[in-house]
């Protein structure tokens, strides 16, 4: 037998498993050292009172013969898309339920949507950029293309001339917070149309967008029905990181190589997925109640009001950094030439805090660290006075 030879292609660890390792070994070895974890972009907060009524119910309703359930529908309980139909609507987005597939994530759709393409796809991925995209088409050998994103161009990447098939755009950006305007997207938009590509949205930190003139879906822009899948989740906007939800868009009128998408997609997650509990499910559902959204706003607004004591921090430090307004991240640019991993080993070992390298996420990220507002506020204030005394 012969195993998949392009997994040699890859790093050793995942970029997450190899930071966690090294805090585990710090630890390990200065048990007294209380450590803060900036790291990975886990969230604090509990679920909302929303979520868990509405899980609650769903758990009394799994014990009751009239109301059990077993296997559901593989593409999401209608009473979910249902809600995210209207969730879209709100932003000005007409879509269909059957155009809504909920997954339990958007990391793992991120992965499993390349079933549908051909590995002989050229895709091109910004760098830095949240590492599964790049690993997971280096597992299928993929040829990835990289879109230098710096301080030059604000870390947005816009297209160039030469041709790819399949574009990742993250936006608001995970690891460096920087988010496409409108006319930025309809650059893009424009040039999938034109190349016949794809674009592969990935809204996961949608809710954290401040300002109504931002897109917060990519089918704000005319055109993108017909050129873009979006992924999305329910981690960040409804503290589901442990839960595990999110759901992944793919309209009836993206049609390439005579295919439609969406019927390629169904066909695939039928075969291999058997859909999300039920008892998640209806809290997902909750999320989308005003009651529900109301209540996840608030723990944003936590989040932000972390990231803004972070900004005042290094603004203090004369550290400069991107992020933070319309995204959970902050992104720093190393003091004193430090390498990303260098720095890493500083904020840990002299300051017992976890950031994340951004060598990590490509090699424009190096000579950058990553940090999350994702703590409590105690942790948050804690962390950076420790910095800036
Ligand atoms: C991150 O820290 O980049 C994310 O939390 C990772 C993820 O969503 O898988």
């Amino acid at each position: 037998m012969k195993v998949n030879g392009h997994f040699s292609n890859l790093a050793t660890s995942y970029l997450f498993t190899e930071v966690a390792r090294r805090q585990r070994e710090y630890t390990a070895a200065h048990p007294d050292a209380e450590t803060i974890r900036l790291s990975i972009g886990d969230v604090t907060r509990p679920l909302v009172p929303a979520v868990i009524d509405a899980m609650t119910k769903a758990v009394a309703e799994m014990g009751k013969a009239e109301t059990f359930r077993g296997y559901g529908d593989e593409q999401g309980y209608g009473f979910l898309r249902d809600a995210i139909v209207k969730y879209y609507a709100g932003k000005g987005v007409e879509l269909a339920p059957d155009e809504i597939f909920i997954s339990d994530g958007a990391k793992s759709d991120v992965g499993n949507i390349l079933n549908i393409f051909s590995t002989d796809n050229i895709v091109a991925v910004p760098d830095p950029v949240y590492p599964v995209y790049v690993d997971t088409n280096i597992m299928d050998g993929r040829k990835v293309l990289l879109l230098d994103a710096n301080a030059e161009n604000g870390f947005l990447p816009m297209p160039g001339e030469e041709h790819v098939d399949i574009i990742y755009i993250c936006s608001p950006n995970n690891p460096t917070g920087a988010v496409y305007n409108r006319e930025q997207l309809t650059a893009w938009v424009d040039y999938a149309l034109a190349h016949d590509a794809v674009i592969l949205f990935d809204a996961a930190y949608e809710a954290f967008i401040n300002d109504p003139a931002l897109p917060t879906s990519i089918y704000q822009i005319p055109g993108a029905e017909k050129c873009a899948i979006e992924l999305c989740s329910l981690s960040k906007t409804a503290g589901f990181t442990g839960t595990r939800c999110g759901y992944t868009i793919v309209p009836k009128a993206l049609v390439k190589d005579g295919a439609s998408l969406n019927a390629m997609w169904l066909r695939r997650q039928t075969t291999k997925f058997n859909g999300v509990p039920y008892i998640v499910q209806r809290g997902a559902e909750a999320v989308f109640t005003p009651e529900g959204m109301a209540q996840c706003k608030e723990n944003i607004a936590h989040y932000r009001e972390n990231a803004k004591v972070m900004g005042a921090a290094f603004d203090k430090l004369g550290i400069s950094y991107c992020g933070g307004v319309h995204s959970p991240y902050i992104w720093l640019h190393c003091p004193d030439g430090m390498t990303s991993w260098e720095y890493f080993d500083v904020l840990l070992e002299q300051y017992h805090i976890v950031g994340t390298p951004g060598s990590g996420f490509g090699k424009n990220g190096e000579g950058y660290l990553r940090l999350t507002a994702f703590n409590t506020a105690e942790n948050t204030k804690k962390a950076m006075e420790r910095l800036t005394k």
